[in-house]
């Protein structure tokens, strides 16, 4: 009997898949919101989860932001950071992804008193459990833009403590306003010692804002680069020199950077040969996990298997960390 051809959704499942655009604290679900916040003996301005999630509407990066940093104000111990990164990775085993590359903001936690050692231990056990799992996963550290050059550079000083365990650095927060070549110098210390380097742009900012993250910081990767599409020179850089751009579907949606997944970028980005890729942003915000996304986004630009395929070899080939597993 010859097997039946699978359909969107089984490749999709079924494909090894690396996640290189998930902010850790983007995953807290809001019954994990409550439960951290009963066992901290902090209040929350809603009366449930559900009430929580229809507060999830927002109009553009900052109204999301504006929650997102109000929810991860519930993380307060080792514990805490362990259960929100063992929560997600069990989540991403399950989804099929192999390998991650995973953001986190300490600033965001130690501006409020959080050690961040405390943070470093709590994701270093839920990373060991992980490997133990078969799911490879490394830490990108990253610097809040909205904060100032100084603050930044106190970040990464305190992290040289940890510097074993710790992939690359980033950059994340709100966007306009802020654009890379406020961090130059802060990223040439990061390269000097030895760390990898992405950084956000052009989710909503200008093209310019993309060709800085290249030129004036040296990364690597591109998180998000939507915009980019609107100067033809940068594209051709981005293809001639295959730089990643990690593309996040249903955040797009969400924070309206497109109307309409139907008219998602991701489609004219592979007919341009750009590397994108597919991936999740912060998934307890934005509807949906790394399958969701494929799912979602393959209904709106109307991708093939092959497109899905694809896609996924790119999450590979853009990690820092693992070659795309063997598959029979
Ligand atoms: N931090 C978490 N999600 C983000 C996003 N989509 N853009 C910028 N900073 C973020
Ligand atoms: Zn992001």
């Amino acid at each position: 009997m010859p097997k039946s051809t699978p359909g969107l959704s089984e490749v999709i499942r079924d494909v090894p898949k690396a996640e290189l655009h998930i902010h850790v604290e983007g995953s807290l679900e809001p019954e994990m919101m409550f439960d951290l916040a009963r066992r901290n003996g902090v209040a929350l301005p809603y009366r449930s989860a559900d009430e929580v999630r229809r507060a999830y509407s927002f109009a553009n990066l900052q109204e999301f932001l504006d929650l997102y940093y109000q929810g991860m104000a519930m993380l307060r111990t080792e514990e805490d950071f362990f259960a929100l990164a063992d929560a997600y990775l069990r989540r991403a085993a399950a989804d099929g992804v192999v390998h991650v590359e995973m953001f986190f903001d300490p600033q965001a936690h130690t501006g409020r008193g959080v050690p961040l050692g405390t943070l470093m231990d709590g994701l270093e056990r839920a990373i060991v459990r992980s490997r133990e799992r078969g799911v490879s996963v490394s830490l990108i550290l990253c610097f809040l833009r909205h904060l100032t050059e100084r603050e930044a550079f106190e970040t990464l000083e305190h992290a040289e403590p940890y510097l074993d365990r710790l992939l690359g650095v980033g950059l994340d927060s709100s966007e306009m306003g802020n654009p890379p070549s406020k961090f130059a110098r802060v990223f040439d210390d990061a390269r000097d010692l030895g760390l990898r380097l992405v950084a956000h742009a052009g989710e909503e900012g200008p093209p310019e804002y993309v060709w800085e993250a290249l030129d004036i910081l040296g990364v690597e990767r591109i998180d998000h680069g939507n915009r980019a599409l609107e100067d033809d020179a940068l594209v051709a850089r981005l293809r001639d020199d295959r730089i990643p751009l990690t593309v996040c579907p249903l955040s797009n949606l969400a924070l309206r950077v497109v109307d309409d997944l139907a008219a998602h970028p991701i489609r004219r980005m592979l007919d341009l040969g750009l590397v994108a890729t597919v991936n999740l942003d912060d998934p307890a915000y934005f509807g949906g996990y790394i399958n969701e996304n494929f799912r979602r986004v393959a209904e709106g630009v109307d991708l093939s298997s092959a497109e899905i395929e694809t896609l996924a070899r790119n999450s590979f080939d853009a990690s820092f960390a693992a070659p795309a597993p063997l598959r029979p």
